[in-house]
């Protein structure tokens, strides 16, 4: 496919975008009213207003993730996030049960970072140099076939609400982990349990080289040098400057963050525990959030008695994440009635196989 069919493709009919949000607004009640309970919306924390308020269900990666493997009524589940969450649906549904993902677009920088080449040769290099003693990890944020490779070794995915669970798991299975591909989710969780940062070695993948000062046999995690563009833009300054300005703020971050800025924050947790704390939270305290913009701005209009900010004042929202807007909800919703469905999430029947068996190990561990 040349590049102007690709860039095509992804360019919904121009009449959308000429519709107020009303008529929008309008079109997707509608047919979410025809369609029924033929149809599923699930929406991640970090969609826009406009998207979340049709979503039939909002949860963390985690959440959207049960529910995925839950449903069976659904013939048509409309997934408002970005791509790998509609892989992870695809994977947990059925084959009569379409996925679809509004904008093609809406992809995950942090999933791109590892790619699966890159990953077999990483594996490759590791067990010449350690051995059988490694249990691979992903972060759900990964593509389907980063998961496959996981589930084929014994490993499982994890979440940022599930991740020391899978982290313990892990290690009563093997000496050593490998953890893919946010390097920050890995250290942090790792760090919660007790393994000291020394025994934490890094692989830059473009370099293809294993980043550790002493002996390798003391490495107890690898950490796939990946990150989330937009939790690494919550900076130490940043921490300082709320403590200054607001002695009793209390600041509460996504564990996609660096270990300094964890390290230096009061609570750190997934997207679920950091909207349920401001939720127990006495009316009058103060709150400075280091996630996405949709959601901060989400719970600051939520809960006006409370006073709350972003932890970096210039923070903006996940692009992709913001790819999904009504325009493209509409359209899809549409061709979906229309009976010509664009966008359709289909993993590979090979890969999802494997990949299940990761996700499977991770819905199951107790
Ligand atoms: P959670 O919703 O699982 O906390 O994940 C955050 C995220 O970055 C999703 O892309
Ligand atoms: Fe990916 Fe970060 Fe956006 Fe989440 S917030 S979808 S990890 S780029």
């Amino acid at each position: 496919m040349s590049i102007f069919q690709t860039v095509n493709k992804t360019l919904i009919p121009e009449k959308y975008n000429q519709m107020s949000n009303e008529e929008l607004e309008n079109k997707v009640r509608e047919a979410k009213e025809r369609l029924g309970s033929k149809l599923f919306i699930p929406g991640h924390h970090y969609q826009r207003d406009e998207v979340i308020q049709f979503a039939d269900a909002t949860g963390d990666s985690l959440v959207l993730a049960q529910l995925s493997a839950k449903n069976r009524d659904a013939e048509y589940i409309v997934f408002c996030g970005v791509h790998f969450m509609a892989e992870t649906a695809d994977i947990l549904t059925t084959d009569e049960q379409k996925v679809i993902l509004p904008d093609m677009r809406a992809g995950c920088s942090m999933a791109d970072m590892a790619d699966i080449h890159q990953t077999e040769r990483a594996w490759k290099e590791l067990t010449e140099t350690f051995g059988d003693t490694i249990l691979p990890l992903t972060y759900i944020n990964s593509t389907a076939a980063i998961k496959a490779f996981v589930g084929e070794h014994g490993g499982a995915t994890v979440t940022s609400s599930n991740a020391e669970k899978m982290v313990s798991w892990a290690f009563e299975q093997k000496e050593r982990l490998l953890f893919l591909p946010d390097q920050h989710l890995g250290r942090n969780t790792a760090f919660n349990l007790g393994i000291p940062l020394d025994a934490m070695a890094v692989w830059d993948p473009i370099q293809h080289k294993l980043i550790f000062d002493g002996p390798v046999e003391k490495v107890k995690v690898i950490l796939w040098k990946g990150h989330c563009g937009v939790h690494e833009n919550f900076t130490v300054e940043n921490v300082r400057s709320v403590r200054e300005k607001y002695p009793k703020m209390k600041i509460i971050v996504h564990p996609e963050c660096s270990r300094e800025v964890v390290a230096l924050s009061d609570m750190a947790g997934s997207t679920n525990y950091i909207i349920k704390k401001i939720e127990e939270s006495d009316p009058q305290t103060s709150w400075a959030i280091g996630t996405e913009q949709n959601l901060v701005n989400r719970i600051i209009k939520r809960y006006p008695d409370r006073q709350i900010i972003s932890l970096n004042p210039y923070m903006c929202s996940c692009m992709t994440m913001n790819r999904i807007d009504l325009p493209h909800l509409a359209w899809c919703l549409d061709s979906i009635e229309q009976g010509e469905i664009h966008n359709i999430i289909e993993v590979d029947k090979g890969v999802a196989e494997k990949a299940k068996l990761a996700l499977d190990r991770m819905l199951q561990t107790k």
